[in-house]
């Protein structure tokens, strides 16, 4: 079905936002009636003078499950630039494990708002990162602080899909197939290639990125949990088109290959009047997600809470797998309710949106990170051990003030050299587990 919507904006005109639902779903969307061809993607002439162009976000012989591209009808095609120019690459990093890489636990304090005029690029800083862009394999972890708005200023990145996490802000994400508001508790998909501007409507804004090297990000098939549950796919929200006729001096940035490249262009590049297809950016509130676990004993693996995940050649071994610790009651009896001490094959870095996560109740902090690589050892702190271990497990538990995070991947993550020398680095992590007593008593069963 065409959705015919009036969100087309011109020159300072916001446009109005309104929403698609479904995952992956074949969407079909026009700013003007007619804009979109009937029957055939390229006809020999686009209504209303428009460029028609197709974008593909898979191989072109990838199987129809997972095959995605959309046809853009476009005031101009996205060829239309003077040649790119290397720029600085910020503290973007795309190169990773130059550096030794240590095993220990690692925690970071939120990254501080800047104090001069920062955008959503400048302020993107990597913590760490696995893979190659060239590869198509990894990922790269960014935090990102900021206080400006784009306004001429355009971004995409070649290198890979983009998941953002605001935890402080709303921001407005003007993209060539349409405007996506998010908040916290939200987080937005803007896909490999896709041009966008980033505007900070709460001023002062913070964040998390994962920027997606390898296979798109997709809804994990659900097993015995049946039809339904965890994220659903009806929850995911794509925009409208909705395009800007504007002329006049531009920036359009590029990351390709792990560096940024900038040209200047004489026109706003969301200039997309009318869309098909099925590669768009989307939009998930997370506090709609379903949270399953046990009802009976132990504590599940964290995959019970997976979100997304990015598939890699390797069947049940994913690229990346993004998980959330959302609210939820805990009712497992006899157990020890947080997760147990583990040290695992897939390396975990994670962040806290909201209110507090319950392994850890001090010191990781809304804005925070924390990484734990492949076979270090981690788990609660002595604290929560003390009061998990005594806790009255008769009746359940509700954990009702949190949204945790956590992007896990196959490949060991590399801390960036930022990460390991900036002051929000925690060197004192490690004793949260030095007060853990020995309780070991040979005579004691
Ligand atoms: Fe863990």
């Amino acid at each position: 079905m065409v959705k015919i919507s009036s969100a087309h904006s011109r020159a300072e005109t916001a446009p109005v936002l309104d929403y698609q639902s479904g995952f992956g779903n074949e969407f079909a969307t026009e700013a003007l009636p007619g804009a979109l061809p009937v029957g055939q993607n390229s006809p020999q002439r686009a209504p209303y003078g428009l460029y028609a162009e197709q974008l593909s976000g898979t191989a072109f012989t990838a199987p129809r499950h997972a095959n995605r591209r959309s046809w853009l009808y476009r005031i101009r095609p996205a060829a239309m630039h003077p040649p790119f120019r290397r720029i600085g690459n910020g503290r973007l990093v795309s190169r990773f494990g130059d550096g030794p890489t240590p095993p220990d636990q690692l925690r970071w304090d939120p990254l501080p708002l800047p104090d001069h005029p920062t955008d959503f690029l400048d302020g993107l800083v990597t913590m760490a990162g696995n893979g190659d862009p060239a590869a198509q394999t990894g990922c790269g972890l960014h935090l990102y602080a900021a206080n400006a708005s784009m306004t001429n200023r355009f971004f995409y990145s070649a290198d890979g899909e983009m998941v953002i996490l605001p935890q402080q802000g709303r921001l407005r994400l003007a993209t060539e197939l349409g405007v996506l508001e998010v908040e916290p508790q939200e987080i937005a998909v803007i896909p490999r290639g896709m041009r966008f501007r980033v505007e900070l409507p709460d001023g002062p804004s913070r964040g998390y990125v994962c920027e997606n090297y390898g296979a798109l990000f997709r809804l994990p098939d659900l097993g015995p949990i049946g039809a339904n549950g965890l994220a659903n796919p009806r929850d995911f929200l794509t925009p409208v088109a909705a395009y800007e006729d504007r002329e006049g001096r531009f920036e359009l940035v590029a990351k390709f290959m792990g560096n940024l490249w900038s040209t200047e262009i004489g026109h706003s590049p969301l200039d997309v009047v009318a869309w098909h297809g099925n590669y768009a950016p989307y939009k998930y509130d997370l506090r709609r997600f379903n949270t399953i676990g046990s009802i009976s004993y132990d504590h599940p693996d964290p995959s019970i809470f997976l979100v997304l995940q990015s598939p890699s050649d390797t069947p049940g071994v994913d690229n990346i797998d993004f998980v959330i610790f959302p609210p939820r009651w805990l009712a497992m009896e006899n157990s020890f309710r947080p997760p147990w001490y583990h040290r695992n094959f897939a390396s975990e870095f994670m962040g806290l949106i909201h209110g507090r996560y319950d392994a850890k109740e001090d010191g990781f902090l809304p804005g925070g990170a924390s990484l734990h690589n492949c076979m270090s050892g981690h788990g609660p702190d002595a604290d929560t051990f003390e009061k998990a271990s005594k806790a009255d497990t008769s009746t359940p538990q509700r954990i009702g003030d949190t949204m945790a995070f956590m992007f896990e991947t196959r490949a060991v993550l590399h801390p960036t050299r930022h990460a390991l020398e900036t002051a929000q680095l925690q060197p004192d992590y490690y004793r949260c587990w030095q007060g853990l007593k020995k309780n070991f008593d040979p005579a004691v069963r």
